[in-house]
């Protein structure tokens, strides 16, 4: 017998497939994330991410007015300081590099992008930890809730408008949010990791921020003790459902692609947005892949983007943002 139904008859031409997507990427829901380091007077290639780089002050002012052109919706800013120590005391100081540079990038863009910066310490501390370290080696949650609180006024103070909190620290949300509105900006919003994995896939993102995690034999050198583990799927759930209660305006599921059944059932149930993170070991999968002609780079690197926002992200942070909008725009 022949069929009647007929799938394909929605996939018959380019027009007709068109019309027939269910889902569609605009530019404005792609965050673009920079690396900005200090004492550097020229731009410094990331090995591990092609075409990624450390940026200067004046070539990430390029790289945010660039973005802005191309219509994303924001940029994510990381600091790789000269200096570490073991509280991380650049992060919260003015003139510390994120502050310097958050401060550079939206004299540049102004509010033509959503401005937003990565509060956590692992860049900041001399261990590499996302947080203090307790009496006994590991990362003490309360202590590291204070500095958070500091390093989130300073942020708010430099002009960033989103604050990213991906230390994974329980109360974080809560803590942020009260020390902004007790210093007065109710308007910065909190953009919380909150179902952050211990992933393997973060292994390029080392390289970019000159992390310093795992050298020092007496301190563990993993984050298993604060990221979930990759096997749990209920707890991102109740996670992201913690910070909304908290207060978080939106909430990230990260990595991505190895995570998007948790993304899809955080989506199901969040009442704030919800964002993803195609982080930096993700990319280099596929640059690596596509350099060697196993795959075609932009085929892939859109399916994995419109895979993320199929899954239920509302918006994308990805090292591809710029590359991307040039592409669908
Ligand atoms: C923590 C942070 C990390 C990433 C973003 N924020 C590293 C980590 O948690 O180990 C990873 C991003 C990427 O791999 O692209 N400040």
């Amino acid at each position: 017998m022949i069929p009647t139904v007929r799938p394909r008859r929605l996939r018959t031409s380019p027009a007709m497939r068109r019309l027939s997507a269910e889902t569609r990427l605009h530019p404005a829901e792609l965050i673009l994330p920079v690396f900005v380091r200090e004492g550097i007077d020229a731009p410094r290639p990331i090995s591990a991410m092609p075409g990624v780089v450390q940026h200067t002050l004046d070539s990430v002012r390029r790289a945010a007015s660039e973005a802005a052109e191309v219509g994303l919706g924001g940029i994510m800013l990381f600091g790789v300081p000269e200096t570490r120590d073991a509280t991380g005391s650049a992060a919260d100081d003015p003139d510390g590099i994120l502050n310097v540079a958050t401060r550079a990038v939206v004299s540049e863009v102004g509010d033509a992008l959503v401005v937003q910066t990565d509060l956590c310490l692992d860049e900041f501390t001399d261990h590499g930890h996302c947080g203090v370290l307790g009496a006994g080696g590991g990362v003490d949650n309360d202590t590291t809730l204070e500095r958070y609180r500091s390093i989130a006024v300073a942020q708010a103070e430099a002009g960033s408008v989103m604050l990213g909190l991906s230390g994974m620290m329980d109360g974080q949300v809560a803590a942020v949010r009260d020390a902004l509105d007790a210093a007065g900006h109710r308007d910065t919003a909190v953009l919380a990791y909150s179902a952050k994995y211990a992933s393997a896939f973060y292994g390029p993102f080392r390289e970019a921020v000159d992390s310093q995690l795992g050298t020092d034999p007496s301190i563990a050198g993993d984050r298993q003790g604060y990221q979930q583990d990759p096997a749990n799927r209920r707890e991102g759930v109740r996670e992201a459902e913690l910070d909304i209660a908290e207060g978080a305006d939106v909430v990230m599921v990260k990595p991505a692609m190895s995570f998007l059944d948790v993304l899809s059932d955080v989506a199901s149930v969040s009442p704030v947005p919800v964002w993803a993170y195609q982080v930096s070991g993700e990319a280099a999968m596929i640059e690596a892949a596509a350099a060697n002609g196993w795959i075609d780079r932009r085929r892939v690197i859109e399916e994995s983007v419109i895979g993320i926002k199929r899954a239920g992200a509302d918006a994308i942070l990805s090292y591809f943002a710029t590359e991307i909008a040039g592409w669908i725009r």
